[in-house]
């Protein structure tokens, strides 16, 4: 049986062309289907956008504080954020890229096929009119915004979801923000830094709740402290005429906003892709898929926001890259437990593995090392030391369970973790290795040290 192509990956996304990319290396003839533009909602209206609004957000802060570094001669009443100038600069950055990955398609030998593909059976799809048989299908259609039920929206509301939000030519004057998780959050602090009035609904008690607790308290103290109002182990109801009802400890509370920022998640996004009609089996609303990302259809596999398994761009590449290397023979298995985690806001927020709290539940032996960011010179230097880095590792073995951090860089530091837990790096392996001084990295050996009780620069 001859098909026209090896492989066909469905959605252009960080998990698709990445697994494009990766078969064409190993000699495959690849046809990529993408409906909208390549890159997805990373590229597009995710990762990046949001990253050139946040770049922005924290220049405005500089120059308010400029006076504070010693800088004289900038009128800082006079500055302001022009949102269509910064949406200018934001495309061209997604322009830029979005162009850079149809080019490395093309290099690669990937024919794109820009059209919306649903499967018309096993070895077929329909790619607008266009049938495409292919051996193999890697379906890489991501995620959308979750639209919850539960929050009834009734007369006439300012509704934006983080697509809507990225897209603002006006700021808002005051903003509620429903959901206090990871676009929650990003959001709230670039509105409210570059002079919006933002309060933020969540539902759990702490913001973050997939960030250690003691970290995610930081947060929210900073936060605070920049203007943001937190309501937490608050339900949002529904939103009538931009008035915002919620519940806290049983009693029904509102408050009146001019535009309701929905950050309540992301749901697998399967449209028109007619999975179900060929058999393939779903978890929910994600598509199932087994230890090396093949659904129930032996010639299908799932990789990204669509398995549901872990909604991040970078997860999404890695399990592109595992997928066509299961195809081409390999038994590639994702380490779930070690995928890091960043979070936007100035300082920064990055995490990997545990929380405290679920070590704990794990863990007989459990050691907790933490450094405050006020006692390292670079942070001080560059005038912001809130934060810290906290390790969590078992006091048995010394394995790291997890790291919580927030402060300055800690989003490019990460990745030494991330690096130390894939080779199994002890805890005195991560103390043993030398780290340049002035840097924000060298809180994390001193965190480390400090599970032992001997940091060097905190007592
Ligand atoms: P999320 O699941 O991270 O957070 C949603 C929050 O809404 C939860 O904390 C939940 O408790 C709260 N919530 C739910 N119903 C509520 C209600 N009725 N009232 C008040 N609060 C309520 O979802 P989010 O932030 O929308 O992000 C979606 C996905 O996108 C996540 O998987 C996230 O990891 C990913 N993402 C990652 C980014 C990054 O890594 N920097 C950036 C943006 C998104």
């Amino acid at each position: 049986m001859s098909y026209d192509y090896d492989i066909t990956v469905l959605g252009g996304g960080p998990g698709g062309y990445v697994a494009a990319i990766r078969a064409a290396q190993e000699g495959k003839k690849v046809c990529l289907v993408e409906r909208s533009a390549v890159g997805g909602v990373c590229l597009n209206e995710g990762c990046i956008p949001t990253k050139t609004l946040i770049k922005t957000a924290g220049m405005y802060q500089g120059i308010l504080h400029s006076m504070d570094f010693g800088i004289e001669g900038i009128d800082a009443a006079k500055a302001k954020v022009s949102m269509p100038k910064l949406q200018k600069r934001k495309q061209a950055v997604v322009n830029q890229l979005v162009g850079g990955v149809r080019g490395l398609l093309k290099a690669n030998g990937v024919t794109l096929v820009e059209a919306s593909a649903s499967f018309v059976d096993r070895q077929t799809v329909l790619a607008g009119d266009k049938k495409i048989t292919s051996e193999y299908f890697i379906v890489a259609t991501g995620s959308k915004v979750f639209v919850p039920p539960f929050i009834g929206l009734d007369g006439k509301n300012n509704i934006l979801t983080s697509k809507e939000a990225l897209l603002l030519e006006d700021l808002p004057k005051t903003t509620a923000v429903i959901g206090g998780g990871v676009i929650g959050i990003e959001f709230a602090y670039f509105l409210n830094a570059i002079g919006g009035k933002v309060v933020v609904f969540e539902l759990m008690d702490n913001i973050l709740p997939m960030v250690d607790e003691e970290v995610s308290a930081l947060v929210r103290r900073r936060l605070e402290k920049e203007g943001i109002t937190f309501h937490t182990g608050a339900s949002v109801k529904r939103v009538k005429d931009n008035k915002v009802f919620y519940e806290h400890k049983g009693a029904e509370n509102s408050v009146s906003v001019d535009a309701v920022l929905m950050a309540v998640g992301r749901v697998p996004n399967t449209d028109g892709l007619e999975a179900e009609k060929i058999g393939v089996n779903f978890n929910k609303s994600a598509i199932a898929v087994d230890e090396v990302l093949r659904t129930n259809i032996e010639n299908i596999y799932a990789i990204g926001d669509v398995n549901g398994k872990v909604m991040l761009a970078h997860t999404a590449s890695h399990e592109g890259i595992a997928a066509v290397e299961n195809i081409c023979g390999k038994s590639v298995h994702i380490d779930y437990g070690k995928i890091p985690s960043c979070i936007y806001t100035e300082p920064e927020i990055a995490c990997i593995g545990l929380t405290e709290k679920q070590a704990r539940e794990k863990y007989a032996n459990v050691k907790i090392g933490k450094f405050p960011m006020v006692a390292n010179g670079k942070s001080l230097s560059a005038g912001d030391t809130d934060g810290m880095v906290k390790v969590i590792v078992d006091g048995e073995l010394g394995e790291i369970l997890g790291v919580h951090m927030y402060g300055n860089h800690v989003t490019e530091m990460i990745s030494e973790i991330s690096l130390g837990m894939t080779l199994e790096a002890t805890i005195d392996e991560v103390i043993a290795t030398i780290h340049p001084h002035p840097t924000v990295s060298e809180a994390i050996p001193e965190a480390f040290m400090a599970a032992y009780g001997r940091a060097i620069h905190f007592k």
